[in-house]
Protein backbone atom coordinates (compact mmCIF):
# COMPACT_ATOMS: atom_id res chain seq x y z
CA UNK A 1 0.00 0.00 0.00
CA UNK A 2 2.67 2.35 1.09
CA UNK A 3 4.38 1.43 -1.74
CA UNK A 4 1.57 2.13 -3.75
CA UNK A 5 0.87 5.46 -2.92
CA UNK A 6 5.17 6.54 -2.89
CA UNK A 7 4.48 5.21 -7.03
CA UNK A 8 1.74 7.36 -7.44
CA UNK A 9 2.77 10.35 -5.75
CA UNK A 10 5.75 10.33 -7.80
CA UNK A 11 4.42 9.49 -10.96
CA UNK A 12 2.29 12.77 -10.24
CA UNK A 13 5.42 14.95 -9.65
CA UNK A 14 7.21 13.38 -13.03
CA UNK A 15 3.92 14.17 -14.86
CA UNK A 16 3.60 17.43 -13.61
CA UNK A 17 7.41 18.47 -14.27
CA UNK A 18 7.17 16.65 -18.22
CA UNK A 19 3.86 18.36 -18.79
CA UNK A 20 3.98 21.85 -20.53
CA UNK A 21 3.14 24.14 -18.09
CA UNK A 22 0.39 26.87 -19.64
CA UNK A 23 2.52 29.39 -21.44
CA UNK A 24 1.53 32.78 -20.28
CA UNK A 25 0.67 34.68 -23.08
CA UNK A 26 -0.17 38.43 -23.84
CA UNK A 27 -3.70 39.28 -25.02
CA UNK A 28 -4.01 40.72 -27.66
CA UNK A 29 -0.58 39.64 -28.37
CA UNK A 30 0.63 42.31 -30.14
CA UNK A 31 2.23 44.34 -32.49
CA UNK A 32 0.07 46.68 -31.67
CA UNK A 33 -0.22 49.41 -33.60
CA UNK A 34 0.44 52.46 -32.11
CA UNK A 35 -2.09 55.45 -33.14
CA UNK A 36 -4.36 58.13 -31.71
CA UNK A 37 -7.67 56.25 -31.98
CA UNK A 38 -9.47 59.16 -31.43
CA UNK A 39 -7.71 60.89 -34.61
CA UNK A 40 -7.99 58.22 -36.81
CA UNK A 41 -11.95 57.46 -35.91
CA UNK A 42 -10.85 54.45 -34.35
CA UNK A 43 -12.23 52.98 -31.29
CA UNK A 44 -10.33 52.72 -27.45
CA UNK A 45 -7.59 50.50 -27.42
CA UNK A 46 -8.93 47.28 -25.66
CA UNK A 47 -7.79 46.63 -22.41
CA UNK A 48 -5.23 43.65 -22.49
CA UNK A 49 -4.10 40.62 -19.77
CA UNK A 50 -0.76 39.49 -19.86
CA UNK A 51 1.33 37.80 -17.31
CA UNK A 52 4.74 38.68 -15.39
CA UNK A 53 7.18 38.12 -18.15
CA UNK A 54 4.91 38.85 -21.04
CA UNK A 55 5.93 40.96 -23.65
CA UNK A 56 3.78 43.04 -26.50
CA UNK A 57 5.58 45.16 -29.10
CA UNK A 58 4.10 48.43 -29.69
CA UNK A 59 5.34 49.96 -33.55
CA UNK A 60 4.39 53.28 -35.00
CA UNK A 61 5.21 55.39 -38.10
CA UNK A 62 4.18 58.63 -36.75
CA UNK A 63 5.74 60.46 -34.02
CA UNK A 64 4.68 58.93 -30.85
CA UNK A 65 6.25 57.25 -28.05
CA UNK A 66 5.81 54.30 -25.27
CA UNK A 67 5.45 54.78 -21.17
CA UNK A 68 4.38 51.89 -18.84
CA UNK A 69 2.90 54.06 -15.59
CA UNK A 70 0.64 52.52 -13.00
CA UNK A 71 -1.96 55.07 -13.22
CA UNK A 72 -4.06 56.10 -15.98
CA UNK A 73 -4.56 59.71 -15.12
CA UNK A 74 -2.00 60.86 -18.66
CA UNK A 75 -0.27 63.73 -16.73
CA UNK A 76 1.65 61.80 -13.96
CA UNK A 77 4.77 62.27 -15.62
CA UNK A 78 7.01 61.53 -12.78
CA UNK A 79 5.04 57.93 -12.62
CA UNK A 80 6.05 57.16 -16.55
CA UNK A 81 8.67 54.27 -16.66
CA UNK A 82 11.04 54.50 -19.66
CA UNK A 83 10.78 51.85 -22.08
CA UNK A 84 13.46 50.48 -24.33
CA UNK A 85 12.70 51.94 -27.88
CA UNK A 86 10.15 54.11 -26.21
CA UNK A 87 11.63 57.49 -26.88
CA UNK A 88 9.33 59.79 -28.96
CA UNK A 89 10.42 59.68 -32.40
CA UNK A 90 9.12 59.62 -36.11
CA UNK A 91 8.55 55.94 -36.48
CA UNK A 92 9.43 53.32 -34.22
CA UNK A 93 8.96 49.92 -32.26
CA UNK A 94 9.62 49.56 -28.27
CA UNK A 95 8.96 45.93 -26.41
CA UNK A 96 7.15 46.16 -23.52
CA UNK A 97 7.73 43.50 -20.65
CA UNK A 98 5.69 43.40 -17.71
CA UNK A 99 8.13 42.49 -14.63
CA UNK A 100 5.62 42.94 -11.84
CA UNK A 101 1.51 41.89 -11.33
CA UNK A 102 -0.96 44.71 -11.38
CA UNK A 103 -2.60 47.37 -13.41
CA UNK A 104 -0.81 49.31 -15.56
CA UNK A 105 -1.19 51.17 -18.60
CA UNK A 106 0.98 51.92 -21.52
CA UNK A 107 0.70 55.52 -22.80
CA UNK A 108 1.60 57.95 -25.34
CA UNK A 109 3.87 60.84 -24.01
CA UNK A 110 4.17 62.95 -26.64
CA UNK A 111 1.63 65.65 -26.66
CA UNK A 112 -2.12 65.43 -25.66
CA UNK A 113 -2.04 61.60 -27.42
CA UNK A 114 -2.76 59.77 -24.40
CA UNK A 115 -5.61 62.78 -23.61
CA UNK A 116 -6.76 61.43 -27.33
CA UNK A 117 -7.10 57.88 -26.04
CA UNK A 118 -3.36 56.73 -26.75
CA UNK A 119 -3.08 54.74 -23.97
CA UNK A 120 -4.15 51.18 -23.12
CA UNK A 121 -4.77 49.44 -20.07
CA UNK A 122 -3.20 46.14 -18.94
CA UNK A 123 -4.19 43.58 -16.27
CA UNK A 124 -1.20 41.63 -15.07
CA UNK A 125 -1.35 38.41 -12.94
CA UNK A 126 1.77 36.59 -11.78
CA UNK A 127 4.01 34.31 -13.87
CA UNK A 128 2.30 30.75 -14.69
C1 LIG B 1 11.85 43.85 -29.54
O1 LIG B 1 11.93 42.44 -29.52
C2 LIG B 1 12.23 41.88 -30.79
C3 LIG B 1 12.15 40.37 -30.66
O2 LIG B 1 12.93 39.92 -29.59
C4 LIG B 1 13.60 42.36 -31.23
O3 LIG B 1 13.89 41.86 -32.50
C5 LIG B 1 13.61 43.89 -31.29
O4 LIG B 1 14.89 44.36 -31.59
C6 LIG B 1 13.15 44.49 -29.97
N1 LIG B 1 13.00 45.92 -30.12
C7 LIG B 1 13.41 46.79 -29.20
C8 LIG B 1 13.15 48.22 -29.53
O5 LIG B 1 13.96 46.47 -28.16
Amino acid sequence: MKVTICAAILLAICAAGFLPLATPAAVPAGPITWVIPFAANLPPYEAGTAAVGDTVTYTWSRFHGVVLSSSPDCTARTLFQQIPGGADSASGAANVTFTAPGTFYVICPVGTHCAQGQIQKWTVSPAA
